[in-house]
């Protein structure tokens, strides 16, 4: 599946409509980017309006209280469709905890191995978001993570699915497809990447000029 990485209720809606999105992951670097200081709720109530699935919302507090004070008020937005993404850490599976003894859909942020990837898994994480990117950002090869995370989650029959994000090439959507990500998160402009091939502009401009010549 595909996941769009993006704050931007325009871009949401326009790639939805290609009937290719199941959901969306938002941070807080993304938001401060593109909206700058907005309310929080008004653009993820922006961004549910236009999209369909699961919408990631991301802690930012940092103790145990906090957390769970700030997770009860995203989840409240739409107990359905937001998802609450745990930066992963010691506090972190403890918010985890009570929140997937709550019934709240999570997703475990920030992985960058093997081993937070499988305690976010078994403390029953909806999703576990391993960082590509960010991983071969440290000189490491993330294919390896991701296979490993996709055999132990098949052979303990553990319910949370991966999501491989911080993808910065076309290459990185691939190969994190074949090394077993259940779901890619994916901005924009990489998605639009993959719309693109010059042979089949040429072909279908090949196709369309010889029908409007036909007969001449
Ligand atoms: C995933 O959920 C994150 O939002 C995102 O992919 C992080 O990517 P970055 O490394 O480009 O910040």
């Amino acid at each position: 599946m595909i996941f769009l990485d993006s704050s931007d209720p325009k871009e949401i809606a326009d790639i939805s409509a290609w009937g290719i999105v199941a959901g969306v992951t938002t941070n807080p670097l993304i938001i401060a980017r593109e909206a700058g200081n907005i309310d929080l709720e008004t653009r993820i109530r922006e961004i549910l309006a236009v999209s369909e699935g699961h919408v990631s919302v991301e802690l930012t507090a940092e103790t145990e209280a906090a957390m769970l004070e700030e997770a009860e008020r995203y989840h409240a937005w739409d107990p359905q469709r937001v998802c609450i993404k745990v930066p992963f850490s010691e506090t972190g599976l403890r918010v985890l905890n009570k929140l997937v003894k709550r019934g709240v859909a999570t997703n475990v942020t920030c992985l960058m191995s093997f081993n937070q990837a499988y305690l976010a898994a078994l403390a029953g994480a909806t999703y576990v978001s391993i960082f590509s990117g960010r991983v071969r950002d440290m000189g490491y090869d993330v294919r390896p993570i991701i296979e490993e995370t996709r055999k132990i989650l098949d052979r303990e029959k553990l319910g949370s699915q991966i999501i491989v994000g911080s993808i910065r090439h076309l290459m990185d959507v691939n190969e994190g497809l074949q090394a077993g990500a259940h779901i890619l998160t994916v901005t924009p402009p990489i998605l639009r990447k993959m719309l693109w091939n010059p042979r089949t502009d040429e072909t279908i401009r090949e196709f369309n000029t010889a029908w409007a010549k036909r007969g001449q």
